[in-house]
């Protein structure tokens, strides 16, 4: 995780680097620092123990001046958040200033080498490590810092994104990258000079240019202020920067009048959806195209089996894509946890296609879990949002969700987003193979073009949950319930409850209840039970009664027009009929806002979670 910002120009480098720290908050918020070389030369650090903003406040009286800076959002592995542990971090000399995203695995090794040196060292991090080893090899070697760099780096295992800058060589920063993002802006200035921008994504560089660079791994640039750009690999071999233009725009970073920007994003979800299945559902000749599979259709039809590699949300989102692909494509699927698929030496075959779900695209196991699919001679197919992210282009092909950046921690827009397109997915594939009769084709596919005004809908009448949500701040547990397609959305409910409001939630199927969790119930468990009048209502309508009995608090997300549940629940939230496998779209909003409220209630800071980041680049 970590967020990292650079910016050399003409321009006042720290409101940028600031700037942009606050977009990549999201990355990690326990310590934030900044770099930066003044107009008389020298190098000042300035840091913070938590938020972007004390480090703001810490700087009030310094000076902050300087065309040329680096800065830093930390989520800490090594070393506690404090100040000192906080980046950049100084060489021995003083003379170098390092910030750094992931993690350097053989740290210790390293560190004792150079402690053996006479190097000393000042925080417990795995980051200092680099900036002394860099240090080191430029003395030992007599070389530039360019050089060194590429040396350093090459005897160091793990990951990392850097920014470098060297009081000797006032007018460059240096960056590298090897498995974690890295993306460079570039911009020409009216008076026709160029200048550069650093982000671990493009958010802290949109507002200024939209031509980006993608540094690749083991890749290292050297910027400098007369408008140059290099970059080699490791072995000093130049490479070509592709540079693209990015289509997003600074409007969709902001809240848009909304407090936070989780629930800006529940809002967002019917417009996003739009976006998502605009152009891909050919309703007229009753198509669905996705280029991702059609141009490999006969990687899905010759397929073994599916597998599914994911974490978090998107975990939740795949079983879902797993209940529906295997009912309308017929193909059997697995869905696996990416830290656990990666470690287990798991049975590969080369006719698998392993699909990788993730909205950064960027999650450190999902992207080793694919790796190692693809070591196995397994297709890949990726879905995420973050466009250009390593997932994305470390896969075979695959179709971006196109929900629009997602800021708030707990993901909600790119749950819905991921669901609708590996029911696309599912259709694709099933239209291939004929696995679904015309006629259940064409209902699913009209279906599926009138969900985002379901979704409207929804939201319309479970907007305000306030004064319920209030209810239920005492709580320290809840359970939540469903089957079949909405046991994955029972489990994504009690994620969402217990990121941003702290309190204990499980997720269950139903039926599991009596063999253990019913023993949890009285009258202070609330129940959130999902029973729409669909394929088991009856069943759901049994447990509900179940849990009636032993005097649990339901609430239940019930079909509008319900009577019966509605008689035995504390309180409902109603959503439209729709297909049984479309209902999770529409029965995880009232539970979004459900987990929103409450934890506003609580006064949690719900769009960044205690020990949380939205993007997790460590393993
Ligand atoms: C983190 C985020 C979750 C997310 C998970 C997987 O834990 O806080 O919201 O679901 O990572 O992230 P990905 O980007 O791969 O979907």
């Amino acid at each position: 995780m970590c967020g990292i910002v650079g910016y050399i120009g003409d321009r006042d480098a720290f409101p940028i680097l600031i700037k942009g720290l606050h977009r990549l908050e999201y990355r990690g918020y326990d310590s934030a620092g900044v770099g930066l070389i003044h107009a008389d030369k020298t190098l000042s650090i300035y840091k913070a123990k938590g938020k972007v903003s004390a480090l703001e406040q810490s700087v009030e009286n310094k000076d902050t001046t300087g065309t040329i800076g680096i800065a830093h959002t930390r989520w800490a592995t090594h070393g506690e958040p404090n100040e000192t542990n906080a980046h950049p971090h100084f060489s021995q000399s003083g003379n170098l200033a390092l910030v750094h995203n992931g993690i350097i695995e053989n740290y210790k090794n390293i560190r004792e080498t150079l402690q053996k040196y006479g190097r000393v060292f000042r925080s417990e991090t795995d980051t200092e490590v680099l900036v002394q080893l860099i240090e080191y090899v430029q003395e030992t070697q007599k070389c530039d810092l360019f050089a060194a760099t590429q040396q350093a780096l090459k005897t160091v295992i793990g990951a990392y994104a850097i920014a470098i800058l060297d009081k000797n060589n006032p007018d460059q920063i240096i960056a590298a990258r090897k498995a974690s993002p890295l993306v460079i802006g570039v911009n020409k200035t009216e008076n026709g000079r160029t200048e550069y921008f650093i982000g671990s994504d493009a958010s802290p560089i949109i507002e200024y240019t939209n031509q980006i660079i993608y540094l690749q791994d083991e890749e290292i640039a050297v910027m400098n202020r007369k408008g140059k750009l290099k970059i080699t690999n490791l072995d000093n071999v130049k490479q070509t920067p592709q540079q693209q233009t990015l289509q997003m725009s600074l409007d969709e970073l902001e809240k848009g009048g909304y407090p936070h920007f989780m629930l800006k994003e529940i809002f967002e979800q019917p417009d996003a959806i739009r976006t998502c299945i605009r152009g891909r559902l050919d309703i007229v000749d009753q198509d669905v195209l996705l280029s991702g599979i059609l141009d490999h259709k006969e990687k899905f039809l010759n397929a073994r089996r599916i597998i599914i590699c994911a974490c978090g949300t998107s975990w939740h989102a795949s079983l879902i894509g797993k209940y529906f692909i295997e009912e309308a494509a017929q193909i059997p699927v697995e869905v696996e946890y990416a830290s656990e698929f990666r470690y287990r030496n798991p049975v590969i075959f080369p006719d698998d296609v392993v699909i990788a779900v993730s909205q950064s695209g960027e999650t450190a196991d999902t992207l080793a879990a694919i790796q190692l699919a693809k070591s196995k001679g397994a297709f890949l197919y990726g879905i995420c949002n973050v466009i250009g992210s390593s997932i994305a282009r470390a896969t075979d092909s695959g179709t971006y969700l196109h929900v629009g950046p997602e800021i708030g921690v707990a993901s909600t827009k790119a749950f819905t987003g991921q669901v609708i397109t590996l029911s696309l997915l599912g259709l694709a594939i099933a239209r291939e193979k004929k696995s679904l009769s015309d006629e259940m084709f064409h209902m699913l596919v009209n279906e599926l073009q009138v969900i985002p005004d379901k979704m409207q809908w929804t939201l319309e009448h479970n907007k305000d949950l306030a004064s319920f949500a209030q209810m239920f701040t005492y709580a320290k547990n809840f359970i939540y319930l469903g089957r079949g397609y909405n046991y994955p959305v029972a489990l994504e409910g009690a994620l969402k409850l217990k990121e941003i409001s702290y309190i204990h939630a499980e997720g269950y199927p139903a039926a599991e209840m009596k063999h253990g969790p019913i023993a949890l119930i009285d009258e202070e468990m609330p129940v959130v039970v999902i029973a729409p009048k669909r394929g088991m209502y009856e069943k759901i309508v049994s447990n509900i009664q179940e849990i009636k009995s032993r005097k649990g608090r339901i609430i239940a997300i019930v079909t509008e027009g319900d009577t019966i549940v509605k008689e035995l629940a504390d309180k409902c939230f109603v959503i439209p009929d729709t297909r049984d496998c479309f209902v999770p779209l529409l029965a995880v909003i009232p539970m979004q806002l459900l987990s929103y409220h409450i934890a506003i209630a609580k006064g949690r800071n719900v769009d960044q979670p205690r020990n949380l980041a939205k993007s997790v680049t460590v393993e």
